[in-house]
């Protein structure tokens, strides 16, 4: 008898020890993600899904907003001293590629990037960093394609519209989706001469009204418009642009990119605006994704892929909902 109490006891002891070190395991995977926005809702929504799959396989994950350089870099050595394994990131500047790699090591840190690509000194990709983007040139296309269909459906005449490019040039993909915007103009009638560019300071909403209006200013004897830019702000700050100087809302035609609250707040009003479309991109595979590559690549020593890029599918005030229930971000 006292020997079976002995074997039980001996066997719950080890059953109890065995869960132990599994969920200690899993306590001990710490993956950071970084953003460089922490109050934009697309960034938002990257690390909710993220947090999903922390919660899926019982890995901590550290959030941090790093608005410039100096914040990232002790963000990184942050990470470092509390023992994470890695961390995902979106730069504030992607020229600090080379000292961001260079940081992850010095703390041991494995490295993936999300959105935003690093750069090296001769702004070239770097190509040995995981990366995750958007596909930003079809993705810009899909922009333009959306207005000039928007135009045709108002009947405009490309002479008489003025286009605001918002931009970030110091960005490659905020490049690649503008330009990729003016394509599809150019090859429908658009000429170079109407394109107006709107350098914005930051990629935020206000800094892209600051720019537009600008623009608008300057050439106030036209008076239909198209804008575009790298996401949603960009292109919400040129809507608010054409506001402030009386351009009513069927003289704006605005498509942007992302579809997070920013685009959805603006599709609730009672009102139609000049934003007529966005193009919705993925934050779960964004968020998700990359939080669980990073955990495999930590945990089971997985190496996640070089380059994945991501696709989107436009939406409009009618048909966002749907357009998010099929790309599975509600
Ligand atoms: C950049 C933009 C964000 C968002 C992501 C998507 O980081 O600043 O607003 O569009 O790309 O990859």
């Amino acid at each position: 008898m006292r020997f079976l109490k002995k074997a039980l006891l001996a066997g719950a002891l080890a059953v109890l020890s065995a869960t132990t070190i599994t969920s200690a395991y899993a306590q001990e995977t710490k993956i950071g993600f970084i953003v460089k926005q922490p109050e934009e809702p697309w960034f938002q929504d990257e690390w909710k899904f993220a947090d999903q799959a922390a919660k899926e396989k019982g890995f901590t994950l550290v959030k941090i907003g790093a608005e410039d350089g100096e914040k990232l870099m002790s963000a990184i050595d942050n990470l470092g001293a509390q023992g994470a394994q890695g961390f995902i990131v979106c730069t504030p500047d992607v020229k600090l590629g080379p000292g961001i790699v260079a940081k992850a090591a010095a703390n041991n840190l494995k490295l993936m990037t999300v959105d935003d690509r690093l750069v090296s000194a001769d702004g070239k990709p770097l190509e040995d960093v995981p990366h995750m983007g958007i596909s930003a040139t079809k993705i810009g296309e899909a922009v333009g394609q959306a207005i000039v269909d928007e135009m045709k459906a108002r009947g405009w005449k490309a002479e008489e519209v003025g286009a605001i490019r918002v931009s970030y040039d110091q960005l490659p993909t905020a490049v690649d989706r503008v330009e990729g915007a003016i394509s599809v103009l150019k090859a429908n009638g658009f000429k170079a001469e109407n394109i107006f560019d709107a350098p914005q300071a930051k990629t935020d909403t206000e800094a892209a009204l600051n720019a537009a209006t600008v623009v608008l200013n300057k050439n106030a004897g036209i008076k239909k418009w198209v804008a575009f830019g790298l996401n949603d702000e960009a292109v919400l700050g040129a809507v608010r642009a054409s506001e402030s100087v009386g351009i009513p809302a069927d003289g704006v035609i605005g498509v942007g990119i992302g579809g997070a609250d920013s685009a959805i707040n603006e599709f609730k009003k009672p009102a139609a605006t000049g934003f007529i479309g966005s193009v919705i991109i993925s934050p779960k595979r964004h968020g998700y994704e990359t939080a669980l590559n990073m955990f495999d690549w930590v945990a089971n020593n997985k190496e996640p892929e070089k380059l994945i890029l991501t696709a989107g599918a436009l939406a409009k005030r009618d048909d966002f909902e749907k357009v998010r229930a099929e790309l599975g971000i509600e």
